[in-house]
C-alpha cells in the first residue's frame, strides 16, 4: 500500500492540535483527560518538527508537576475529566515532597531528555531553544538522579520499579509472576472508568486492578517515603525498558550538558554504572533465544518471557553488533510477527505470539503499541540496518494510515484498539514522516 505522508502527517497535526489543552496536551480526551509523564516526552518528539513553542511547553508544564525529591509523577491531573484513580484516592499530600499541584505518586519513563534533544536539533530558533534547555537541565538531571538513588539502593544504574503503571507497560505478561506475591489485604472501595469507556476485554482485569490499587494502597500508608516502601514492597524489578530509557536519555542529556556548558562528570558515572550492570542483571543466559529480560529484585531472578522488552536492548546502543543482529532477527520474524499477522512487515507485537499468554486485543498483552516500535525503528537506525528500518518506518505507517490512530492494534488483523486519537500515535508517525537526519 502507497501511503500518502502529507495527508497522515496533516491528520496527525490535527490530532495534537485538537488535543492541546493550552499548555499540554491530552494523551486522548476521553480516555486520558490529564497529563502523562512518558505521553508528553513523545508527543514533545512529535511537535519539534512543526511546533517549537509548543514542544518545549509540553515538557516544562510536565516539569511543573516534579516533587522535591525529584520524582517526576506519571500523571499531572489537570481537568475534572473522569478518571480513576483521581488525586482523592491519590493523596500525595500525604507526602513532604509533593508539589501544589494535583499528582499521582508513582513515575514512569524519562523519555523527557530524549525529547528535549530532538526539540533542539529541530528547533528553528536556536536560542529559544539554548534557553529551554537551561532552563529543563537542572530539572531532567534531578529527575534521573532520583531514579539512580532512590530507585536503585543496589546502587547497578538500572530503575526498580514499584508498580506496574511505572513500567508503562501495565498488565504486560512481565509482571504476572510478582503480582501472584501481592496478597490483597483491606482493599479500600473504589470504581474503575477505563473499562466502562473501552471495552474490558481491551483492558487489565480486575484482579490486576485490585493489586495496582492494593500497591498504591501501600505506598500511602508509608507517605510515599521510598525509604520506608523499598524494604517492604512485594513488587519490585529491574525492569528492562525503564533502564534503557534511561540510559538513552542519559547520552542525551550529556550533549545537552555540552550544548549549555555544563559539566557532565556524574551522568558519565551514571552512564558507566548502567554499562557495567546492564548485561549483569537483565541477560539470563538464555541459550536458545539470547534475549533480555526484566529482574526481579525479591526472587533474585529474570522474568522469562518473551516480549518486546526483551528486544529494547537495541534501542541503547549498548549491544555489539552481533547481538543486536540476533535481535533483529527476532523483530523480523517468528515469535513477534507471523505469517498470520496481517502486516508482513515487522511491526512488532507487545509480546510473541507464540507465549500462552498472547491475545491480540488485550492492552499490553499481544497488542502493537507505535512508540515501542519506534523505539526500535530508532535502534536499527543506530545499528545502520537501514533497509530493515525504512521497512520497520513503512509498515508503521502503513498500519496507521489504513486504520487510523489508535492506542494500540490488533497484530492479527491491524484493527484499532483502546482509544481512537491516540497522541503519541500521532506523534510518532510525525517523527516518523519527517525525522529525515535528526532521526537519527
Ligand atoms: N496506563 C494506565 C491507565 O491505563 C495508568 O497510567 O490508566
Amino acid at each position: 500500500m502507497k501511503v500518502d505522508d502529507e495527508r497522515l502527517f496533516t491528520e496527525a497535526k490535527s490530532i495534537l492540535e485538537k488535543n492541546w489543552r493550552g499548555s499540554n496536551t491530552v494523551p486522548s480526551p476521553y480516555l486520558y483527560p490529564h497529563q502523562w509523564n512518558w505521553d508528553s516526552g513523545f508527543i514533545a518528539i512529535g511537535y519539534s518538527h512543526f511546533n517549537q513553542g509548543r514542544a518545549q511547553k509540553e515538557i516544562l508544564s510536565l516539569f511543573e508537576g516534579q516533587w522535591k525529591n525529584g520524582m517526576l509523577p506519571h500523571i499531572i491531573f489537570r481537568s475534572n475529566g473522569s478518571y480513576f484513580p483521581n488525586p482523592e484516592f491519590w493523596q500525595t499530600n500525604l507526602s513532604k515532597d509533593s508539589p501544589k499541584i494535583k499528582t499521582s505518586g508513582i513515575t514512569q519513563p524519562p523519555v523527557h531528555a530524549i525529547a528535549a534533544l530532538y526539540i533542539y536539533k529541530n528547533a528553528k530558533n536556536k536560542g529559544k531553544a539554548l534557553s529551554f534547555l537551561k532552563d529543563l537541565y537542572p530539572r531532567i538531571k534531578a529527575f534521573h538522579k532520583y531514579l539512580l538513588t532512590e530507585r536503585d539502593p543496589e546502587n547497578s544504574g538500572l530503575v526498580t520499579v514499584f508498580h506496574p503503571w511505572e513500567s508503562g507497560f501495565d498488565n504486560s505478561v512481565r509482571w504476572d509472576n510478582a503480582l501472584k506475591r501481592v496478597k490483597v489485604m483491606d482493599l479500600p472501595g473504589y470504581r474503575r472508568v477505563d473499562n466502562k469507556k473501552v471495552s474490558s476485554e481491551q483492558r487489565p482485569t480486575k484482579e490486576s486492578y485490585d493489586k495496582y490499587v492494593y500497591l498504591i494502597e501501600i505506598m500511602k500508608k508509608h507517605n510515599y517515603n521510598i525509604k520506608k516502601i523499598y524494604p517492604l514492597i512485594p513488587f519490585k524489578l529491574k525492569d528492562i525498558v525503564f533502564s534503557s530509557i534511561l540510559y538513552v536519555a542519559n547520552k542525551s542529556l550529556i550533549e545537552i550538558a555540552e550544548l549549555i556548558g555544563e559539566n557532565h562528570e556524574e551522568i558519565d558515572g551514571w552512564i558507566n554504572k548502567t554499562k557495567d550492570n546492564y548485561f549483569q542483571y537483565f541477560c539470563a543466559g538464555d541459550e536458545e533465544y539470547r534475549l533480555a529480560y526484566d529482574y526481579d529484585v525479591i526472587i533474585k531472578k529474570n522474568v522469562i518471557k518473551r516480549t518486546v522488552a526483551s528486544l529494547i536492548p537495541i534501542y541503547t546502543g549498548l549491544l555489539s553488533r552481533d547481538e543486536a543482529e540476533g535481535i533483529f532477527s527476532y523483530m523480523k520474524h517468528s515469535h513477534f510477527c507471523k505469517e498470520n499477522c496481517t502486516h508482513k512487515h515487522p511491526v512488532v507485537t507487545s509480546m510473541s505470539v507464540d507465549e500462552a499468554e498472547f491475545n491480540p486485543l488485550n492492552y499490553w498483552r499481544g497488542p502493537i503499541w507505535i512508540n515501542i516500535n519506534w523505539m526500535l525503528y530508532k535502534g536499527l537506525i543506530n545499528y545502520n540496518f537501514d533497509e530493515e528500518a525504512e521497512t520497520l518506518r513503512k509498515a508503521v505507517l502503513e498500519l496507521v494510515s489504513e486504520h487510523g490512530f489508535y492506542e494500540y492494534y490488533n497484530p492479527l488483523t491491524g484493527e484499532g484498539l483502546g482509544t481512537d486519537n491516540f497522541s503519541w500515535t500521532a506523534a510518532m508517525v510525525i517523527d516518523l514522516i519527517k525525522g529525515g537526519e535528526n532521526g537519527r
